[in-house]
This record gives structure tokens, C-alpha cells and sequence, in this order.
């Protein structure tokens, strides 16, 4: 049932603030703490972090380095799981081992959580499927909520992954003394406003409908995006290519110079994803280096950044303002959106698109 939607993945992309308030509810304590469900992990006693994933849920992995690192100074290794099994890499004693698979079912992330059993502290999983062979094998799966999903590029259960994964962070954060009580509970409270501030953020949805009318007439589209919005970067290019078949590719604002500015012409749009954040001002002068070769800049940021990336800008996408640690959740909304726009410009295949499987158990 699609909802009154026209496609799985809409109505999928539509219904994540309220899959996602249901997800967080989950594993929030009293006087808003983070409980996990299931057995306890005590992250004082975790030294270092590996989390193996593949496509979405890598991209997923890869933001929550970034929380890990900053939030509970945990050190954190993100790899794919078809280079991570094949590698072999060495486990270090006091690495818990992290897989996050919205199916369980994935046959490289499997194999590489089987190459941990032995090795590896701790295998924690965070999987939609509960009953999935991912799920089985480890010594603790963390579900994340999101409901059946249906479109095959994954949208909703790429927002409930990085809602645990932040959960998990500020959890480390707790057992780690790295950031006080209060400090942990106003950043729960941030994410308990996320839902509304997505459901505000909706209207955003005719805007990016619009962009995405040009886009769909490109043949290459770049992504740009530091800090946090690097792995969203990777994300938004990644669901383009999937649904739309538009090439895209994504790289972290500061390489732009080291090669892909070749790329940069009237032809090539380059979307921006940047919240007026701490590392903003470095972004725009990237920008500055897009828009001084011709290159069409597709901005997604807030007020206060649009106002100071000028007019310059071909098309500014105004996203409501919200604090750093969040952004990946909210920034995920407008990337999937100009995805699926794009892709319904073109009349492709949204939920089904050619070639893809929705469960890859096979490598
Ligand atoms: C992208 C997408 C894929 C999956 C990947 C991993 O939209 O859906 O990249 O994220 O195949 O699948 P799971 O999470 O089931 O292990």
C-alpha cells in the first residue's frame, strides 16, 4: 500500500517523522537517557571501534565516525565490507565490531562479521530485520525501527540507522564522561524535536521538485559536502545515480582542487550541502572556486547560509536551522527528495530501478 503516494519510496521518504520519533523512543530511558534495548554495552571498556557495512548503511557508518570521534573520542575505523573480508585486517584486542544492515541478509557483511567472531570483542549489529542472519550472529542487534521498506534505493531506514548510531555515540559519550549529563540530555532533546522540525521541513519538497526539473536534463552531477556532509554527499550522490542514472559523484569540499575541479562547467551542476556550521566559511569559498569556472551551484543550507553565499548561487535550498550534531538526519530529507524528483522528471523506475536488488546475498 503506497499510501496515496505514487511511488514506495515517497511515501517512505514522507513517513520518517513519524517512524522516526516511534524509533527513538526506543532507546530513550527516563529523564531522557540512552537505554539500549537488549544487553548493555559499556563503552569505557571499548577502545577502539570497526564498523563494516555496504552502499546506504556505509554512508551511515561513515557519518557516525564523525559523532563517535567528536562526541565520545572514541577512535572509529568505517570500512566497506567487500575490501574490510578479503583484506583480512588485524583486530586489535578491545575492538568491538559494528555491522548495520537494513536487510541482515547481506552476503560481504556477513562474511565480515563472521571474520570478526573470533577476533573481536564484541559483534553488535544494527539491522532492520530482526529475525535476519546478521541479527543471529551477533552478540547484540539493535533494531532500528524503521518498518517494512519497500523502494530499493533505501531512504527511511538510512535516517533510523544514524538515529541509533548518534543514540549509540551519545551512549559512549555517557559511559565515556566526555559529555556531562545535561550536555547529553539536550542533545536527546534535539533529536526529539527532529520530527517536527522534518515534518516542517516538508514544504521544502516543491522547491527541490523544481531544481530537480534541471538536474534531470544533466548528464554528470557533483557533490560537495565537509564535515558531517561529507558521507550526506556521498549519500545524495548515490541515491541520483541509483534512481535517476545520472553519473554522480561525491567528494569532501576540501578535494575539490586536488582534481575534481577539472570537471567543473555550465554543464556540470554541483550540489552543495552545507548548513551554516562551524566549518561553513570554507565551504563557501569552495563554492566561490565552482561558481568562478562557470559551475552551476545547487546550495542546500539555512537562512543565515544563504544569506551569506549571495546571489550568486544558480539555486539555494533553505532547510530550517538546526544544531550541528543533527544535521545528517535532517540534510538526508532534501537529498533523497532531489533524488526521487529527478528520477520522476526522467520517468525511470523509482522503486524498482534497473539492475539493483533490494537484499544483495549474493557478492
Ligand atoms: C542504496 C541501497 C544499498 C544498500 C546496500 C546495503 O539505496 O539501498 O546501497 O544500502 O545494498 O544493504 P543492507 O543495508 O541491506 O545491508
Amino acid at each position: 500500500d503506497k499510501g496515496g503516494y505514487k511511488h514506495f519510496m515517497a511515501k517512505e521518504i514522507f513517513e520518517q517523522p513519524s517512524v522516526l520519533s516511534n524509533a527513538l523512543g526506543h532507546y530513550l530511558g527516563e529523564d531522557d537517557t540512552v537505554v539500549l534495548p537488549g544487553d548493555n554495552v559499556d563503552f569505557s571498556k571499548v577502545d577502539r571501534l570497526t564498523m563494516v557495512a555496504c552502499g546506504t548503511a556505509y554512508y551511515a557508518c561513515f557519518t557516525a565516525k564523525y559523532w563517535f570521534e567528536k562526541l565520545a573520542r572514541l577512535p572509529v575505523e568505517v570500512d566497506i565490507a567487500s575490501e574490510f573480508r578479503y583484506r583480512e585486517p588485524p583486530i586489535v584486542k578491545g575492538t568491538t565490531a559494528l555491522f548495520v544492515s537494513q536487510s541482515g541478509e547481506t552476503a560481504d557483511t556477513l562474511a565480515a562479521l563472521r571474520y570478526c567472531k573470533d577476533k573481536a570483542d564484541r559483534i553488535v549489529s544494527v539491522v532492520n530485520v530482526p529475525e535476519s542472519s546478521i541479527a543471529r550472529e551477533s552478540d547484540l542487534a539493535l533494531p532500528i525501527h524503521a518498518g517494512v521498506e519497500v523502494g530499493v534505493a533505501s531512504t527511511k531506514a538510512f535516517t533510523c540507522q544514524l538515529n541509533v548510531l548518534l543514540m549509540l555515540a551519545l551512549k559512549a559519550a555517557q559511559d565515556r564522561g566526555t559529555m556531562t549529563p545535561d550536555a547529553i540530555r539536550d542533545a536527546i532533546g534535539q533529536l526529539r524535536a527532529l520530527p517536527g522540525i522534518l515534518n516542517a521541513a516538508m514544504d521544502r519538497d516543491r522547491t527541490l521538485a523544481a531544481a530537480a526539473l534541471k538536474l534531470s536534463e544533466s548528464r554528470d552531477v557533483l557533490f560537495l559536502g565537509r564535515g558531517l556532509m561529507y558521507p550526506l554527499a556521498l549519500e545524495g550522490a548515490l541515491k541520483l545515480k541509483e534512481i535517476s542514472y545520472i553519473h554522480a559523484e561525491a567528494y569532501a569540499s576540501g578535494e575539490l582542487k586536488h582534481g575534481p575541479i577539472a570537471l567543473i562547467d555550465k554543464t556540470v551542476p554541483v550540489v552543495v550541502m552545507a548548513p551554516k556550521d562551524s566549518l561553513f566559511d570554507k565551504t563557501v569559498s569552495n563554492m566561490q572556486e565552482v561558481m568562478a569556472r562557470g559551475g552551476k551551484v545547487l546550495l542546500i543550507t539555512d537562512a543565515a547560509g544563504a544569506e551569506i553565499a549571495g546571489p550568486d548561487v544558480w539555486q539555494t535550498v533553505i532547510m530550517p536551522k538546526v544544531p550541528e550534531i543533527i544535521s545528517p538526519l535532517l540534510y538526508a530529507l532534501p537529498a533523497q527528495l532531489l533524488a526521487y524528483h529527478t528520477a520522476a522528471a526522467k520517468g525511470t523506475d523509482v522503486d524498482q530501478p534497473r539492475n539493483l536488488a533490494k537484499s544483495v546475498t549474493v557478492e
